[in-house]
């Protein structure tokens, strides 16, 4: 039985004493919780939630991470500093960053691969535009970009891996897909990995939906057999994402 992992991806907001007063919160709202719970927080508000979250159950998350060890790559963060600070979940491929920072499948590959080998945890995103969906083409796409993003990842790391789909279509618009338009996908994303791996490393490993999650509409995703919790955005900044978290 997977357990179910719920997700806030803050995105650029929240100043680091933002972030302190909205942990303090939601730590209340959402411990109890039975899926697992992570914040994922800008890197400048990390130390500030961990300090907050240290001692409970929810995990801290990051947004992006480079995939080299070190040196002359000014604006990155490493894969070290992440870790040092107490962070144990990485997003990556999220379609902002593919969009309006160039992140190709490449990328995401080489950053899953380092954040892998320093026992941090990828959740990587994929998911089809508006046009590729009415193109009949939605499932082809996410197939692809689920192989490239595991390329040369072997089954046992690929079990530490949550794969999330996210329709870019459903991003920050309100239209959230329906639960069989996500299950379709997410049961697709499960059969592409009992391809790329064995029916073992599919059924352990967890799959997300995104896209306009709220309190109303998150039970009803969550309860589709191939979706293993959500990534969450808008509402990951309000009380709601406590509603969100208990949706199970
Ligand atoms: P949303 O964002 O919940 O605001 O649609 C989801 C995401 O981008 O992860």
């Amino acid at each position: 039985m997977r357990k179910k992992i719920i997700a806030g991806n803050w995105k650029m907001n929240c100043t680091p004493a933002q972030a302190e007063a909205l942990c303090r919160k939601l730590l209340p709202l959402c411990e109890g919780a039975q899926a697992d719970v992570v914040f994922c927080v800008p890197s400048v508000d990390i130390p500030a939630v961990t300090k907050v979250l240290a001692g409970s159950s929810i995990a801290v998350g990051a947004q992006n991470m480079y995939f080299e060890e070190k040196g002359a790559f000014t604006g990155e963060i490493s894969a070290d500093m992440l870790l040092e600070l107490g962070v144990k979940y990485v997003i990556f491929g999220h379609s902002e960053r593919r969009e309006y920072f160039g992140e190709t499948d490449e990328m995401v590959n080489r950053k899953v691969k380092k954040a892998l080998s320093v026992g941090l945890l990828p959740i990587v995103c994929c998911g089809e535009t508006l046009a590729q969906r009415e193109a009949g083409i939605a499932v082809e796409w996410i197939r692809m970009q689920v192989k490239l993003a595991l390329q040369g990842i072997c089954a046992q790391d690929a079990e530490k891996i949550t794969i999330a789909y996210e329709p870019i279509w459903a991003i920050g618009t309100g239209k959230t897909a329906t639960a069989q338009q996500a299950q379709e996908i997410c049961g697709a994303i499960r059969q592409v990995l009992s391809e790329i791996y064995d029916q073992e490393a599919a059924q352990t490993m967890r799959i997300q939906y995104g896209g306009s999650v709220n309190g109303k509409n998150a039970a009803e995703l969550f309860a589709m057999p191939d979706i293993d919790g959500g990534l969450v955005g808008g509402a990951s900044l309000k009380e709601e994402f406590a509603v969100i978290a208990h949706s199970e």
